[in-house]
């Protein structure tokens, strides 16, 4: 272990996780209690426990291998028998459960020796080549072995030892190993019912069958999706991870939070010194379980990629190659570079962009650097281009800017309602949630213009798939809520209770209007109104019905629109505040929520509360020693545009990039261009770090302590595992910058910044490190009245008082198809990478996406001549790029779709300037496009190549110039 002493405390000593804890089956959901007697001990357990359960919970230990307490009991290995008084024969105490009275003998000599035999079946059909094997010391097969006491096997050990059995190698993350494999068949039931993807199954039978992943290809063809689970479940070395086969056993771990999505998947971060040899989910993790997916599970070679910065770096002009220096002489440069800016050019003329993949305390600082230090309000983050929307109409109705609900509240859910959001590839943790529920009987809505993952995967398919028009969200909400209204489906108590009744019945009267009919809707969607009257009815009278959203709710001019239609529809039918209801937005990046909540926008301080509110300015103005300008600042948007106009001329970015991932590239990079100084902080140099003055080392999530906020407002630890490559934490590097301007900033720990936070915002007041250690996690609102945070919001009330219905008039964007742009392209994500894939592309994720393709239609594909996997250019009035086409049924005609994550094939150089018309987030949605097939990459890609090559000869210029003067 480290004997660094901000290495987080909390790094523990590693010991085999794969039976640690594990009760064998899961917990029982009951109110009532039975008693039973174990061997002699008196235990009472919830009715539905297994005998193994109760057994173990009573510290009674029963060998297993077939069940795991992350799976239904199965009863195959027949390992787990025992003897119950007055039944016959040996039950397996996996599949038998409690009853009142029950005596049971575990340790029984007739129980010996079945399991003996047990054993000796296995052994004897098994490598025994334990001295080499990856997984000795962390196997169950060997620990079973010990555990039933087996001394000779009869049978000899000459039986088929299957070495010769090929390995599948094909993921390169996990290797399938059938030699060792015993046929429990933890995998296949862990691919279906913890991932929810039925990619493996059990071939022959007796001693011939054998795991294959379904349609017997190897994995990496498979419908397998990486997400480990099958390896997670494995008691043996059959489905091994390759970085333990190739690394050997940890020797330490810690508990911190995936850096990946919104999800917040909790891991442990299973170390060799300051090596990761893999990261394990985390069975306590509340967010997920103890599952993941391929990117939390697997794609963490970033941290260590040839490609990091690793020291600050210093230029005049983006035409120079980079000076490699010292931290201290860049941000002194960074710090004079700013002050000579504003002397010039004013206060106002700098600002700062906060990340929404660094920690909350990172992005604090940020924030509080450009108000405190830079003396303006003219700092935004990332959330303006996904979910500002989101906090702008959950605010305005239900009073607070975050889901209400926990992830966990999915599974009392009767109706689940998807609205622009593709859980299955952005939120995979979740979605396999999701889908168990499905499973279980939940009936599904999506509304969506793409046949999504979610609408039809095995035993699931949504009863209503509104493939809508895109831009036509509030158009199709509206006429959901038609029908409510129309039909008499509202709860008139909840409404009566809870609501403003006043902004009700001017809502309802809304709403009722004939043009907001499915009928009248129809032409504008494109749904079939019967259809949209069909779902209605399912949303309203489902009992509990949740809604969960994505950025096809929020990336649209009416994004904001949308996310109030959706809540007055929620409030309407009185699914808030309870468990199964809600409204979701799936926020896209691992800390999109934090980085909301902790001031990051231009006219809110931590906590959502407007700058101009002097008392609330007062408390920070108190506490950081400064005045604060009363007056919101620059948004990105604006920041950009006035950088084209001259106005704005200094800009630090932290862990964004937004040369990739805002629309209307060559209106962003324009700006760049035209600022005298770019402080770019990140971990690569990527594509605005391009036209960047000053680059100052990231660090990862590996290399730092903080915390992240996911989806469900669950704020959760980040533990430092290894030392930044640069030698400092990101929140440092804020604060070194902040003293160089001349306003102090010291912290010892982020602990200390998370006690400043607490200390100013009254949603975050009981959060702390300790709480944090002592619960894993915790939902804000945490305060005195809520000491242990909040899963539900609103159960009694909303922050507002009441509930607003907001009234949602349908206005279709300016962006229409024409003659000359006849399809209306739409943007999103795909599962193996992450949002620009900075850090996923250098990853062997790359296996699974190793470019971005268009989707078009078949009918539109064979009006233009276009053939599956051609080069087509797509040409909007802003821009052209090219990419090869998909041709899919998956999209509606008129539509095309794209994902996003490699810079060169510059989807935003297509997307316009169109914006919400209350936060000005990008309408990325729908852009009218041209595509016909091309021979050669559009001028932009020419151009960005030309570019992009430069920039790096700059970067490998500067390791050079090190090189050879060291
Ligand atoms: S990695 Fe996941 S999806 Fe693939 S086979 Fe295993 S459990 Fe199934
Ligand atoms: S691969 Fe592992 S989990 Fe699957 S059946 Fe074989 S031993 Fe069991
Ligand atoms: S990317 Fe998201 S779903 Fe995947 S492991 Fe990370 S937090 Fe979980
Ligand atoms: S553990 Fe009970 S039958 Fe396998």
């Amino acid at each position: 272990m480290s004997s660094d002493p901000t290495v987080d405390s909390t790094v523990k000593q590693w010991k085999p996780y794969r039976r640690a804890d594990d009760f064998g089956t899961p917990a029982a959901q009951s109110d009532v209690s039975v008693s039973l007697t174990i061997d002699g001990q008196a235990v009472t357990v919830p009715e539905g426990t297994s005998v193994m359960r109760a057994a173990i919970e009573a510290g009674v230990s029963v060998p297993k291998l077939c069940a795991s307490d992350s799976l239904e009991p199965f009863g195959s290995c027949r390992l787990c028998v025992v003897e119950i008084e007055g039944r016959k024969g040996f039950p397996a105490s996996c599949t038998t459960e409690v009853a009142e009275g029950m005596q049971v003998s575990t340790q029984t000599p007739a129980v010996a020796n079945l399991r003996r035999n047990v054993m000796e079946l296995y052994i004897s059909d098994h490598p025994l080549d334990c001295l080499t094997c990856p997984t000795n010391g962390d196997c169950e097969l060997q620990d079973m072995a010990g555990a039933v006491g087996l001394r000779e096997v009869r049978y000899g050990y000459d039986g088929a030892n299957h070495l010769s059995a090929e390995k599948d190698k094909s993921n390169d993350y996990f290797t399938f190993d059938p030699s060792k494999c015993i046929v429990c068949s933890r995998c296949v039931r862990a691919c279906e019912e913890v991932q929810g993807t039925h990619a493996l199954t059990i071939d022959g039978r007796g001693f011939a069958s054998m795991v294959a992943a379904s349609d017997d290809v190897p994995f990496f063809d498979s419908e397998c999706v990486s997400c480990g689970a099958c390896v997670q479940a494995c008691p043996t070395a059959t489905l091994a991870e390759n970085s333990l086969i190739e690394m050997g056993q940890p020797e330490h771990y810690a508990i911190t939070t995936c850096a990946y999505c919104g999800v917040g998947c909790s891991f442990r971060a299973e170390m060799k010194g300051e090596q990761v040899v893999r990261m394990v989910p985390n069975k306590d993790g509340h967010a997920n379980h103890g599952h993941s997916c391929v990117k939390g599970r697997f794609a963490f070679g970033y941290a260590t990629h040839p490609d990091r910065i690793t020291s600050p770096m210093i230029r005049d002009s983006i035409h120079e190659p980079w000076r490699k220096v010292g931290w201290d002489e860049a941000i002194t440069f960074a710090a004079g570079r700013i002050q000579a800016i504003q002397q010039q050019h004013g206060p106002l003329s700098v600002g700062g962009i906060t990340s929404s993949r660094c920690t909350n305390e990172e992005t604090y600082l940020v924030q509080k650097l450009v108000r405190a230090a830079f003396g303006n309000n003219n700092v935004d983050t990332c959330a303006r281009v996904c979910h500002s929307p989101t906090g702008y109409g959950l605010k305005t109705t239900l009073g607070e800017s975050a889901g209400t609900q926990t992830f966990d509240s999915v599974l009392d859910a009767d109706v689940i309602m998807v609205i622009g959001a593709n859980p299955t590839d952005a939120h995979p943790v979740f979605a396999s949630q999701m889908k168990r529920r499905l499973r279980a009987g939940a009936k599904l809505i999506v509304a969506d213009p793409r046949a999504i993952g979610l609408v039809r995967s095995p035993h699931i398919e949504a009863k209503h798939h509104l493939q809508l028009r895109p831009g036509t969200n509030v158009a199709l909400v509206n006429a959901m809520a038609h029908v409510v209204v129309t039909e008499g489906m509202e709860d008139q108590g909840f409404i009566e209770a809870r609501c403003d009744t006043d902004a009700y019945e001017t809502w309802r009267t809304f709403i009722a209007k004939p043009e907001h009919s499915p009928e009248h809707s129809e032409s504008i969607t494109g749904v079939p109104a019967a259809e949209v009257r069909a779902a209605a009815r399912l949303y309203a009278e489902a009992g509990n019905a949740a809604i969960y959203y994505g950025l096809g709710v929020t990336e649209h001019s009416q994004g904001s629109t949308m996310v109030m239609g959706i809540a007055n529809l929620a409030m309407a039918t009185a699914n808030l505040g309870k468990l199964g209801g809600g409204v979701n937005p799936l926020r896209g990046q691992n800390n999109v929520q934090g980085a909301c909540d902790m001031g990051s926008f231009p006219h809110e301080l931590p906590g959502y509360r407007h700058i101009s509110d002097p008392a609330v300015r007062g408390e920070f103005e108190s506490c950081w020693g400064v005045s604060l300008l009363p007056e919101p600042g620059y948004r990105i948007p604006n920041m950009l545009d006035a950088a084209v106009n001259g106005e704005f001329k200094a800009l630090y970015v932290q862990g964004e990039d937004v040369a990739q991932s805002d629309p209307d590239t060559q209106h962003v990079t324009a700006a760049l261009r035209a600022l005298d100084c770019l402080i770019v902080q990140d971990i690569f140099l990527n594509e605005t770090a391009k036209y960047a003055h000053v680059l100052l080392p990231g660090s990862t999530f590996l290399e730092k302590n903080g915390t992240f906020t996911n989806a469900e407002r669950r704020i959760s630890p980040v533990r430092k595992v290894m030392q930044p490559v640069a030698g400092l934490e990101d929140w440092e590097v804020t604060c070194a910058l902040s003293n160089a301007l001349g306003y102090p900033m010291h912290y010892e720990h982020p602990r200390d910044i998370m006690a400043e936070i607490a200390a100013l915002t009254p949603t975050f007041s009981g959060v702390s490190y300790d709480l944090l250690d002592r619960r894993g996690s915790v939902q804000w609102p945490c305060n005195a009245e809520r000491p242990e945070g909040t899963e539900i919001m609103h159960e009694e009330t909303f922050p507002i008082g009441k509930g607003h219905f907001a009234p949602t008039p349908f206005v279709a964007t300016d962006e229409r198809t024409t003659r000359k742009y006849p399809l209306l392209l739409t943007t999103g994500r795909i599962l193996s990478q992450y949002n620009v894939g900075a850090q996923t592309r250098r990853t062997s994720n790359i296996n699974w996406h190793d470019e971005d393709r268009v989707e078009i239609h078949p009918e539109d594909a064979e009006l233009r001549g276009i053939a599956d996997g051609q080069w087509v250019g797509i040409t909007s009035r802003v821009g052209e790029t090219v990419m090869r086409a998909v041709v899919t049924d998956g999209v509606l005609p008129g539509v095309v779709y794209t994902t996003f994550h490699h810079p060169e094939s510059g989807a935003n150089v297509v997307t316009t300037e169109n914006s919400d018309w209350a936060t000005n987030c990008p309408e990325y949605k729908v852009t009218a496009v041209q595509v016909v097939p091309v021979s050669q990459p559009s001028d932009w890609q020419q151009r960005h190549a030309d570019f992009s090559d430069r920039q790096e000869e700059a970067l490998a210029s500067a390791t050079r110039v090190e090189t050879t003067t060291s």
